[in-house]
């Protein structure tokens, strides 16, 4: 049975983990959900459909509610999802089943695992030997979760803490979309490479004057400021000073969307 994972990434935590989910799969691609969702409806008897993705705010990345919103999934198809976070997924997994749920289809399989944290604008990059400790379970975990889709075990959501996953959810990623980037800045560190511009999943970032201009319609990924070469990029006051985190094993041209294919 062939399988396709969608995965998005902002710093390749999620990446890493559906390489290897599929990796264990064996016969499957990876699809970043940066990309536009397939027209073609998917899925079947003979393919499994999955997720695999950040938790943003105690919920689904808005990026990924769109697109999962947008695709057409057969219904019967055995769907799997693996998230990944800093601290705690809440009911994340459930706010995913809700939207298949609508379209005839749920999760078969899921599950979820700790990560390091990338939220820099609360916090710094943990420390090295954290992060190695975290990826290496981890990628174990990956492993297990593969040879269980491969089985077509099931593992339905477990609920948790759903109206609280609801309301952060919307009030931290919702609101004030036009606002939020602005705290973006740029120091004289910045060489105007154009990585940031690169790497931003929705092309909110437009390089004018040799220097990145945020175009108010920002995911909150973190991606630019967290793959800067120069460190150049600061959010606010905050993030002065704080180290910044991208997975060890992910190289920046796998993040940016005009080489992903
Ligand atoms: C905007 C934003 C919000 C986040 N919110 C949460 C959260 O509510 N709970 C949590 O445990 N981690 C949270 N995180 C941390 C990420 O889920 C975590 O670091 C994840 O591994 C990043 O995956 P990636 O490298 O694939 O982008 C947040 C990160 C970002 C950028
Ligand atoms: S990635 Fe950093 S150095 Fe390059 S253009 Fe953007 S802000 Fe400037
Ligand atoms: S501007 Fe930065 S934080 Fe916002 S979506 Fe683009 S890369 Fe992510």
């Amino acid at each position: 049975m062939g399988s396709t994972i969608y995965y998005f990434s902002a710093t390749g935590n999620s990446l890493t983990i559906a390489r290897q989910i599929a990796k264990g799969l064996g016969d499957c691609i990876v699809q970043s959900m940066a990309l536009e969702p397939p027209v073609e409806p998917v899925g079947g008897p003979d393919g499994s459909i999955g997720f695999v993705f950040p938790v943003f705010y105690i919920g689904l990345p808005r990026l990924v509610k769109h697109f999962v919103e947008r695709m057409n999934i057969i219904k019967g198809t055995y769907c799997f999802a693996f998230i990944n976070f800093g601290g705690n997924g809440a009911d994340t997994l459930g706010m995913l089943e809700d939207i298949l749920q609508e379209k005839g289809v749920h999760l078969s399989y899921a599950d979820g695992v700790k990560m390091p944290g990338n939220y820099i604008v609360k916090y710094p990059a943990f420390a090295p030997d954290v992060i190695q400790k975290l990826i290496k379970n981890a990628m174990d975990k990956a492993d297990e979760a593969a040879g269980a889709i491969a089985e077509g075990r099931l593992q339905p959501v477990k609920r948790t803490a759903r109206l609280f996953s609801k309301i952060a959810n919307y009030n931290y990623l919702y609101k004030g979309i036009a606002e939020w980037d602005k705290k973006f800045n740029v120091t004289s560190k910045c060489t105007g490479c154009g990585v940031c511009t690169k790497v931003c999943p929705v092309r909110n970032i437009k390089i004018e004057g040799r220097h990145p201009l945020w175009q108010h319609h920002c995911e909150r990924c973190l991606a630019c400021i967290q793959w800067c070469p120069c460190e150049a990029i600061e959010y606010g006051q905050k993030t002065i000073g704080r180290r910044r985190y991208h997975n060890p094993n992910i190289e920046v041209e796998d993040i940016m969307v005009s080489l992903i294919k």
